[in-house]
């Protein structure tokens, strides 16, 4: 079928299905940019009260550039993933000093930025700036999984569906042709009972004509993800407890926490939570009072947490990273992981007076 009838198939289904969503009729290209990072791994939904609230409060990528990174955290506090804000920060920051404040319209140089891959450079480069590079999500790689019947996406058919959708991009509105690519994934095209019959690429589509088309592209096995049992404890100096900041670099960096770690084979919980504290500031604290546990899973593992309340044990606990002591009405002045938040609301349930 010719390219044309495909373009103006899709692109006409597009504008009368597409989801209505706040950045929807945006056309800075600070905001698609971050639309686009905030969208990676995480479902509209989510994202939409995320991106309303940090738009409110940094309107322009200068704004990003000269915020500091912990009032970014906060506003991403829950979102996940939280490398994508620090990188956008970085990346805000360079183009402020060596790009004048504007986005490079440059593949080579957009790329380079902290965060780029050629997931956002195709994203960004073709909504904002018109420029004709195909996006290729996982919505997109089924979409044309199954429209060239292709159950595997080996290295040989992602060349073809890259060349593929080189054919089909529309020159004129690249960033209609992808996000009308991504939509159909996301409403029509889904993994299990695709909705076929109201589909425009239906005529062309190889697994439609074989009948199973949620049979492509084949499913592969799932990975078995780690489980971990970690402990953690409420450090208490009179109405205050102890918490610090995860390193920058390491994962959830930039969040604050409290201390703890993992369990050891063998190990109780309680010693485990007193060794991990003694290993990393010299004391053994006192448990007092175990707070419960939580479940929370992560892109590449997942834990139990059980948290308890703790206190000094007439020594003092002395650190070397950044910390404080807070009270639990501060807990909001800080980016906490989700982990730590979902102990917090056991304890808001239980009353804080230990
Ligand atoms: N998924 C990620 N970015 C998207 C976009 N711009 N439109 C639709 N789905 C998306």
């Amino acid at each position: 079928m010719q390219t044309n009838m495909i373009q103006n198939r899709l692109l006409s289904w597009y504008r009368k299905n597409k989801r209505l969503l706040p950045f929807r009729d945006r056309t800075e290209p600070y905001i698609i940019w971050l639309v686009e990072i905030m969208l990676q791994q995480t479902q509209v939904e989510t994202v939409i009260p995320y991106f309303n609230k940090w738009i409110h409060q940094f309107p322009t990528l200068q704004n990003v550039a000269e915020a500091q990174l912990s009032e970014l955290l906060k506003l991403w506090e829950g979102l996940g993933y939280y490398a994508r804000c620090r990188n956008f920060h970085q990346a805000a920051i360079i183009i402020q000093r060596d790009h004048n404040g504007k986005i490079p319209e440059d593949w080579v140089t957009f790329r380079s930025l902290p965060g780029v891959g050629n997931y956002t450079a195709a994203a960004v480069l073709s909504i904002a700036y018109k420029l004709p590079y195909v996006v290729i999500d996982g919505n997109v790689k089924r979409v044309m999984a199954r429209i060239l019947g292709r159950k595997k996406l080996s290295p040989r058919n992602m060349v073809m569906i890259n060349n593929t959708l080189n054919n089909w991009i529309d020159k004129e509105n690249p960033g209609d042709f992808n996000q009308a690519m991504m939509e159909l994934g996301a409403l029509l095209c889904k993994p299990k009972r695709p909705n076929c019959t109201v589909c425009p690429l239906q005529p062309n589509c190889r697994a439609a004509a074989a009948g199973y088309p949620e049979r492509y592209p084949r499913k592969i096995k799932k990975v078995i993800r780690p489980h971990y049992i970690t402990v953690g404890g409420l450090i208490w100096r009179k109405n205050r407890f102890y918490v610090q900041k995860r390193n920058v670099s390491s994962m959830l960096g930039g969040l604050w926490e409290f201390p703890g770690g993992k369990v050891r084979t063998n190990e109780s919980l309680k010693t485990a939570l007193k060794e991990r504290i003694k290993e990393e500031f010299g004391i053994t604290p006192i448990i007092q009072k175990k707070i419960g546990s939580v479940e929370h899973a992560y892109s590449h593992f997942s834990i139990t947490f059980h948290g308890y309340h703790c206190k000094e044990n007439g020594k003092y606990l002395e650190s070397k990273t950044e910390h404080q002591w807070i009270t639990p009405r501060e807990i909001n002045m800080f980016a906490f992981p989700t982990a730590n938040h979902k102990l917090f609301n056991l304890i808001t349930e239980q009353g804080w007076n230990v």
